[in-house]
């Protein structure tokens, strides 16, 4: 059930995000990255952290890789527009775009807990590696043995795919991202009926 008005609590986690300086990867930001998307979104979309495009504009998913997932989700007709939250796990771009140090994910992780907590997602699609592993703390798997499948978890559907990044190294992924975010559409259309 969605929360009353969590929009007061989302704009001042918002506030203290865009000021945070827990991290040391504060230092060399030039603009933290909070996420966007309606904040009554019944998915929410995580991805590792904000790369340059993202630092210099303070929105997520904004490079090349941003532009793909934009496409991809547009062909579900879902977009950040209408119906998905599109978040980070850091939230501080790591300096040359290194995965973030176990450190950093824990430092930054309660705010996407919090960020889940308030918009109250029904789906959950978890980009990449980083994102699947910072998620659900250590995890074995690799994104290509447990993608396009559901883990139940707390009234949510939580499912991991392919970052959208990995596709310019094998175009192949492209298919798999799509077919995961065809289970995704399909999914919320049902949750919506
Ligand atoms: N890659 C990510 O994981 N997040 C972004 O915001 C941009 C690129």
């Amino acid at each position: 059930m969605k929360q009353k008005d969590p929009h007061r609590q989302l704009e001042k986690l918002k506030n203290k995000v865009l000021g945070c300086t827990e991290c040391p990867l504060h230092q060399e930001r030039n603009l933290a990255v909070f996420g966007e998307g309606p904040w009554e979104s019944r998915i929410m979309v995580i991805g590792e952290g904000p790369g340059a495009n993202e630092d210099k504009l303070g929105r997520p998913f904004v490079g090349r890789a941003g532009k793909l997932l934009d496409r991809m989700l547009e062909k579900q007709d879902l977009s950040r527009e209408k119906n998905v939250f599109i978040a980070n796990i850091v939230k501080c771009r790591p300096p040359q775009n290194r995965v973030p140090h176990k450190k950093e994910v824990e430092t930054c992780f309660p705010y996407l807990r919090e960020q889940i907590r308030l918009i109250n997602p029904e789906i959950i699609l978890l980009l990449g590696a980083t994102a699947m592993r910072s998620y659900w703390g250590s995890l074995d798997e690799k994104v290509s043995d447990i993608r396009g499948k559901w883990h139940r978890e707390a009234g949510r559907l939580v499912m991991p795919t392919f970052h959208p990044a990995a596709v310019f190294r094998n175009r192949n992924y492209q298919e798999y991202i799509e077919q995961d975010l065809n289970t995704i559409a399909g999914k919320y259309r049902e949750l919506r009926r």
